[in-house]
Formats: structure tokens, sequence, C-alpha cells
């Protein structure tokens, strides 16, 4: 069935990632580029790839990119036939309960996330009876078994618009305490949190920013807000994916350090080359568990499909399409 493209389908691409990727690792790519084009034809099949997605994946086989929130206002209006989330497994739940026509696929099954991980539904349960009546902010970094027992879910680009449009003094925000105290830092709105953490960003601490300060002078900070507050405290800006992102298009060259995953400097550097992104970072072994191969197989022989109680789905998408509708 699966007729390969001809090879002129990805001259070109090597450009987008030649400073990135070497030449002898890009030999090894060519095959399962081609191949996953043919094969999204066939299916008619999109892929999204999350920002933190290795350059061959971001900038050569998905058709979208962006951060949390980006991809699931794309995966709502999107009619294709099945969708590949290039990202991790709550990423492809939230997909399927916002476009329940499409076949969801995620390429390797144990992409999780440590702050999905960290909570359940019972645990919100808890929370509400032990703060009633306090309105539940859930982050998009957890399971759709969770998001179905909150009021309204938020991602690290809209949590401040979020806590803000519920109008009440005191909401319970979970399961990422340190995007908790970031955003009462912002809003001086009082968090009830929970005791969840990003792997990646946890690992960050303000001593490793003032010493990337000392040795090079000029240097710009941005940092993601699952970092701790004391490194959000140090840094010159904070946001999501999407924000950094944005914050370098509008600052054109200069020398930059994001404070977050490894591939979104990378990813980043092949948009702006003008600017010099100095790269210590912390990588997400769970997003590194997708790869140019499984993609290739994943739409080969439609695994992994991601499927959800159609009653459960139905109460985790209302609170996506509240946040949604901010
Ligand atoms: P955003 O891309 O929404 O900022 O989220 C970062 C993240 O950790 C996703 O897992
Ligand atoms: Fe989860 Fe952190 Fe990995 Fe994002 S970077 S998927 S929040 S562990």
């Amino acid at each position: 069935m699966n007729q390969i493209a001809p090879r002129g389908k990805t001259d070109g691409l090597y450009d987008r990632v030649r400073h990135l990727v070497p030449e002898m690792e890009w030999e090894t790519f060519v095959e399962d580029i081609r191949a996953i084009e043919t094969l999204k034809r066939e299916r008619n099949a999109v892929i999204l790839a999350h920002n933190y997605q290795t350059p061959e994946i971001f900038h050569c086989v998905s058709d979208i990119r962006g951060d949390s929130l980006a991809l699931a206002r794309e995966a709502q209006n999107t009619d294709a036939d099945v969708i590949v989330m290039a990202g991790v497994h709550f990423m492809a739940e939230t997909a399927k309960m916002l476009n329940p026509r499409s076949t969801v696929l995620i390429p390797d099954l144990k992409a999780g996330c440590s702050l999905a991980d960290s909570i359940t539904g019972a645990d919100v349960r808890l929370l509400r009876q032990r703060y009633p009546g306090v309105p539940v902010v859930t982050y998009v970094n957890t399971s759709a078994e969770v998001k179905a027992e909150s009021d309204i879910c938020c991602t690290s680009g809209n949590a401040k618009r979020v806590v803000e449009s519920l109008g009440t003094d005191r909401v319970i925000m979970i399961p990422d305490e340190y995007l908790a105290r970031n955003i009462e830092a912002e809003t001086g709105i009082k968090m009830i949190t929970w005791a969840g953490h990003c792997e990646v960003h946890e690992r960050f601490t303000p001593g490793e920013i003032e010493r990337m300060r000392a040795d090079h002078p000029g240097l710009v900070v941005l940092a993601h807000p699952e970092c701790p507050p004391e490194v959000v405290a140090v840094s010159d800006f904070s946001g999501s994916t999407a924000m950094m992102d944005d914050y370098v298009r509008d600052h054109k060259g200069g020398r930059i350090l994001l404070v977050t995953e490894c591939s979104m400097s990378d990813n980043l550097a092949v948009r702006y080359p003008q600017t010099q992104f100095i790269r210590p970072c912390n990588m997400c072994p769970h997003m590194k568990r997708i790869t140019l191969a499984n993609i290739r197989q994943s739409l080969e022989n439609m695994t992994h499909e991601v499927t959800l109680d159609p009653a459960m789905a139905s109460r985790a998408r209302r609170a996506v399409e509240r946040m949604l509708a901010i």
C-alpha cells in the first residue's frame, strides 16, 4: 500500500535544520520523512507537534506546531480524519475530547507527564469536600478523569486570564504548585495548590541563572511558569512556550536564555537565526519518546488510538471548552 514519496519531496527540508542535525544523522531520517508524507496523504492525517519536539519532527513533518493552547484549538478545528499527537498523552486526550470524530493517535503510550501523574479524580473530589464552593482550575497537563472533576481548565498561556475571569478571591489551582504560586504572585488571588511539579522545570535554580547572567552580559532570561517562583523572580519574562516564541520574534537579536525544555531553543533558532540562544536546558523524557520512526509506525499501523469514556469525556470537555471560550 505505502508508495513512498519521491526523493524530491525532502529536498529543501534539510536546509531548515542543517545547523542542528548533522548530515550523517539526516540520512537516517530521510526515509521516515518521505514515508510519513505519503502516509499523511493516504490517511488524511495531520501531525500536531508541541514546541518541545525535536527539530526533525517539528520542522520537517508536522503540520501544526505550538504550545498546549494552540494545539488544543487546532485539534478542535481540523477536518483531518486522523490526528497524530507529537506530544504527550494528555495532549492526545485533549485532542480527542475536542474532536471526537477524528481518530487520535499517540506514537508512544508511555509519553506521559509528571504533572498529569501527580493527581487523580478522587484527589479533586477530596479537595472539593475540603474547600466547598471554591472553584477548581485545572492545568491541561492532567488526565481526562481529572479534567472531568474540574470547573475550568487553563494552560500556561491563559492561566492568568482564566483565574481572573472567575471573580473570586480564592481558587483551587491544580496540580502544578509552582504555576499556581506564580499566578498568585501576578494576580494577588489566593491559591489552594497541589504538590505536583514538572520534572523538567523544577530542576532550574536561581543560582544557575545568576551564573549565566555573569557569563553572558546582556542576557535576557525567559522562564516557563512551571519553574519555581524563585526562578521566575530572577527572570526578565515568564510565559508559555508560545509566549516565549512571540517574545523572541518581537525582540529580534540579542542573547536569550530560555529556561525550559531543550528543544525549544533548537526550534526557535531555526526561525530566528539573528538571536543567540544560550543553551543550558533540561530534557523532557516523555516528549522525547516521540520519534520519526514511531510516528511512521503510528500512521502505518494506526497505533496507539486514544479513546475516552463518552460520559467522562463530555464532563472533561466542558472544562476545556469553558477555557477556550475565554
Ligand atoms: P506550554 O507549551 O503550553 O507552555 O506547556 C509546556 C509544557 O510543559 C507542556 O507539557
Ligand atoms: Fe510534563 Fe514537564 Fe514534560 Fe511538559 S515538560 S510534558 S509538564 S514533564
